[in-house]
């Protein structure tokens, strides 16, 4: 039986015996899956030596339990319904058993081209059921995913391409974002001139505009799908084999390819899907991620469907073709769970209450958060005008590298506190250590974030770089997992994250590493040297303020800023474009030459009060010209 959390009495009870019998905990987990042998071993490997192995031995597709294990039960229930980008546009809903057959197809098809398990796969799309499908069939073959999300410039992708040498690319001739189009294929067509490995293109239509066609390489999904099979026999995976890579921005430059494998992330993402949202038989559960980020990879495609839930896709904004959007989907399909960032209730709540009022949202359930700190405020209208106040909220805190959610209330279940992440799951034992590596006992106190033992969500390692695997995550704090968050822990136990403590911003929920931001600006001909560092910014959580050393003083500010927002948006993609920039004379820099951040973001948040020590400066006169150019 699939363990489903009814009560806090049940929750504490569990916790306590995932704690003392760890691995029976998730193995009991595991068997309640469709394996085509079981493990030999549940669990091996350690956070000192970085091998983490969960149900070694194990044979099993996942697609057989996220599809195949439901046609007689559940196949002619909703898998997904899909909102388009434009309200009026076409609309659909799909079943388990059409996504099943949809799914073989494509599955046929991308063998049909000689991809092979273990080649990997680039889907560069829209949020449209094709990219569901894409990733669902790679997994079906054994391939190994690489969503890249549409945002992205031609250049990130190319670099994620080359990092995992794809063989294939899947990408829509476009895609509509709001009132923007987005010329997917042409940008994919930019980042192939640098990537050999790529042979094949598959393009998916949606926007109908003209394209180039490269013969021979390039290939529209409707005609490859029309003569394909809706029969495919699974391919058979070992519980480690890799599963899909994800790029997550860190602290130097090089996005890292993080790894997840099949059977510990299918075990990992569907417990908690299934008892952070306590999702009903009939329930109508939204998240408004996009599918190019782990939320969407694991609680649109992944966990839901394993638990057989009915999700909507939605390819859409916020505030397109108005700031009622989110609402006017909640009422139109009945949404009963709704999982959204704190950015997107922050924009939202800045809006007339009129668009809010508008639409009937008494079905709604249960509110989720994720992907940053929520304030209380944004927190308090989230509950009582979304919520009605009647709605539990779920603040889930997790990361790329988590595969799953780790620190969250369940919803209806465990008890709620405004800004709190609250409890961790079952099977999760977070720990506090402060600067000297020393753990933190008891309650009220604050520290660095990290994990006593290995889950069977955890990335396995960083894509050709075990190394910057262990230092990143092993090293920090031996014996531990370190997470890169700072948080406090309140005097009745409940986790509340803080943020990061590393070189990596969050802004609107997404992970962006200053290194990589400085690179690209650092790219601009008048450019010598750049620091980038995040402030509190109302709507976006944080943004981005870079301080510039330049060649010549810029004789026109406007258009040096405009041409560095450019090249950021070119290099990366416009979410990482500076928000605020500065040109100073020199950057306050220790005697090693290590950029003090520190006084950066305090300048940077216009807390010139509190800068704090300067004298170990190499050049402290340097903090105070940058001050005098703030004010
Ligand atoms: C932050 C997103 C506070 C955190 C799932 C983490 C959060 C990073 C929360 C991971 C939350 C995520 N409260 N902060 N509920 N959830 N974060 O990899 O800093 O895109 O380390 O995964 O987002 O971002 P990522």
């Amino acid at each position: 039986m699939w363990l489903n959390i009814k009560t806090y009495d049940q929750y504490k009870d569990v916790y306590r015996e995932s704690r003392e019998n760890r691995l029976d905990f998730w193995e009991h987990e595991a068997g309640t899956y469709y394996w085509r042998k079981r493990w030999d071993k549940v669990h091996s490997g350690s956070f000192k030596k970085g091998d983490i192995k969960w149900f070694e031995g194990g044979k099993l597709n996942v697609t057989e339990n996220a599809l195949d294990r439901h046609l007689n039960t559940i196949g002619s229930k909703t898998a997904f319904i899909f909102e388009p980008n434009h309200p009026d546009s076409f609309r659909r809903t799909i079943t388990y058993r059409q996504l099943h057959e949809d799914v073989c197809r494509f599955a046929n098809v991308l063998e049909s081209k000689g991809i092979q398990k273990g080649d990997r796969v680039c889907i560069y799309m829209a949020m449209t059921p094709e990219l569901v499908i894409s990733a669902l069939a790679c997994a079906r073959i054994g391939a190994v995913h690489s969503i890249v999300f549409a945002g992205f410039s031609a250049q990130s992708l190319a670099e994620r391409i080359q990092d995992c040498d794809a063989k294939m690319l899947i990408t829509n001739d476009g895609l509509r974002r709001g009132d923007k189009h987005v010329p997917l294929k042409d940008i994919s067509d930019e980042a192939l001139q640098n990537c050999p490995s790529v042979d094949h293109v598959i393009v998916c239509q949606r926007t109908n505009r003209d394209i180039e066609w490269v013969e021979g390489r390039d290939e529209w999904w409707h005609l490859l799908i029309r003569n394909a099979s809706k029969h495919h026999e699974a391919v058979e995976m070992d519980a480690e084999d890799p599963l899909f890579i994800l790029y997550t921005s860190g602290s130097t430059g090089k996005p890292k390819g993080q790894m997840h494998t099949c059977g510990g992330y299918m075990v990992y993402t569907s417990y908690t899907f299934r008892n952070v949202f306590q999702v009903a038989e009939n329930d109508i559960y939204w998240c408004t991620a996009d599918a190019g980020w782990i939320t969407g990879h694991s609680y649109i495609i992944y966990g839901p469907l394993f638990n057989g839930a009915t999700g909507i896709i939605f390819e859409g904004t916020p505030t397109y073709p108005d700031p009622g959007r989110f609402w006017e989907v909640v009422d139109k399909y009945k949404v009963t769970h709704f999982y959204t960032a704190p950015t997107a209730i922050r924009a939202l709540m800045k809006e007339d209450l009129s668009y809010v009022k508008k639409y009937d949202l008494s079905s709604l359930k249960v509110l989720g958060t994720v992907g940053e700190p929520i304030n209380e405020e944004a927190w308090h209208w989230y509950h009582d005008q979304i919520g009605n106040g009647n709605c539990p909220i779920v603040d889930t805190w997790w990361q790329t590298e988590t595969g799953g959610i780790m620190i969250s209330a369940l919803a209806g279940v465990t008890p709620e506190k405004p800004g709190f992440a609250t409890l961790p799951l079952p099977g999760i034992e977070p720990a506090l250590l402060d600067e000297n590596g020393k753990l933190i006992e008891g309650n009220g106190v604050e520290g660095n974030l990290c994990i006593k033992h290995p889950w069977p969500g955890i990335t396995r390692s960083i894509w050709g770089d075990h190394d910057r695997y262990l230092e990143t995550y092993m090293k920090p704090y031996k014996g531990y997992y370190f997470t890169g968050d700072g948080c406090k822990r309140d005097e009745n136990g409940f986790y509340r994250i803080t943020g990061r403590v590393d070189d990596v911003l969050n802004v609107s929920g997404h992970r962006l590493g200053t290194a990589e931001i400085e690179n690209a600006i650092d790219e601009h001909d008048n450019v010598v040297e750049s620091a980038v560092v995040g402030y509190p910014h109302d709507v976006k959580g944080q943004g981005i303020y870079a301080f510039m050393i330049c060649e010549d003083e810029p004789n026109n500010g406007e258009t040096f800023e405009k041409e560095v927002r450019d090249l950021v948006t070119k290099i990366i993609g416009p979410i990482a474009k500076p928000d605020k920039m500065m040109v100073v004379p020199g950057l306050p820099k220790t005697r090693s030459g290590k950029i003090m951040r520190r006084i950066l973001r305090s300048i940077a948040a216009n807390d010139l009060e509190n800068i704090g020590d300067t004298s170990t400066l190499l050049d402290p006169a340097v903090v105070e010209e940058i001050k005098s150019r703030q004010a």
